[in-house]
């Protein structure tokens, strides 16, 4: 998402840059591909980032800039490296604890109790916007976990998925630095984690679980192919949307949802006006959505 962190310099963003037509074009642009739209106060972060691609193609303007995305043979190559510099994703393993301490206890004990009557002993989840991957691993860990204890029987399949092209090189490679292990327990490095060079590469039993993809959320054909989920995570993603593309992004979830199943927003979200199909439920410091079973009567969430 926006950057936060920037790992090349900065190229010098002025004033003037700012006011350019064929900027606010772009910004539509990446609107209509993405769905994130760049609010005026980002405007200065949305100029340089495609100064740094101009850089790198050597085109001088921004009109310049937007005519190669958007009439040039390699347009769609070009929207995606744009794509790949506006959408780098702050996350971390264990980021939520509340969320994951309410699949455990509640959530997996429901689904499997449900799912066992149908004989199809599958837990499948969907971590969208997974950005360099902590969120699918941390997903995998608890799995791994509960499978070889509880679970005993169940297999568990994460379905990892994001736009940008560079973080799911991260997601594969699978290493990562002590900072995005911050909240991760001795144990769990210790059990589901090895040390390489100066950092921690998680387990092949580990990866073993996840399938990354690449998909823009925004892809109203592709997302189509997203079904028969029993937990949806799409964490700290739909705040960079506005309204139309979060709606038309729920709605897709609510589809890709199984009923009985749950949907997981960032702490700081809500569906609130956003869609009303999908109940809110509680859970100790935490909340979700669940998805209900036809005929089901309201509060039976939990
Ligand atoms: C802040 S990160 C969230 C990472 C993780 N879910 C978490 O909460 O820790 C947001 C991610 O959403 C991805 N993203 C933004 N717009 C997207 C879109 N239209 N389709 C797919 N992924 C998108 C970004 O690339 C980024 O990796």
């Amino acid at each position: 998402m926006p950057i936060e962190k920037l790992a090349a310099p900065m190229p010098d963003t002025h004033e003037e840059d700012l006011k350019d037509p064929a900027l606010a074009k772009i910004r539509d642009l990446i609107y209509r591909m993405s769905g994130i739209f760049q609010t005026d106060n980002k405007f200065y972060l949305l100029a340089n980032r495609c100064q740094r691609r101009m850089a790198a193609l050597k085109s001088g303007t921004f009109g310049d800039y937007l005519e190669y995305l958007t009439t040039r043979p390699n347009r769609d190559a070009e929207m995606r490296a744009l794509l790949n510099e506006i959408t780098i994703g702050e996350t971390c393993f264990f980021r939520n604890q509340p969320q994951l301490d309410a699949v455990l206890k509640v959530i997996l004990p429901k689904l499997t109790a449900m799912k066992s009557k149908q004989s199809f002993k599958k837990i499948r989840v969907w971590s969208a916007g997974c950005s360099t991957g902590e969120e699918p691993y941390t997903l995998s860990i608890l799995f791994l976990d509960q499978l070889a204890y509880k679970l005993k029987g169940w297999s568990a399949e994460i379905v990892a998925t994001d736009l940008n092209d560079n973080s799911l090189v991260k997601c594969r490679e699978g290493n990562y630095s002590d900072y995005a292990l911050r909240n991760t327990t001795r144990d769990w490095r210790d059990k589901y984690f090895e040390p390489v060079d100066q950092l921690f590469r998680v387990k092949e039993e580990v990866r073993a679980l996840v399938k990354f993809e690449r998909l823009n959320l925004q892809d109203q054909a592709k997302i189509l192919f997203m079904k028969g989920f029993d937990i949806i995570f799409c964490c700290n993603v739909l705040i960079y949307f506005d309204g139309t593309s979060k709606r038309r992004t729920v709605e897709h979830f609510y589809n890709a949802l199984l009923p009985g199943g749950y949907f997981f927003l960032g702490h700081s979200e809500s569906l609130y006006g956003i869609n009303d199909r999908l109940r809110l439920v509680h859970f100790p410091n935490a909340t979700s959505y669940y998805k209900p079973i036809p005929g089901e009567p309201a509060g039976e969430a939990q």
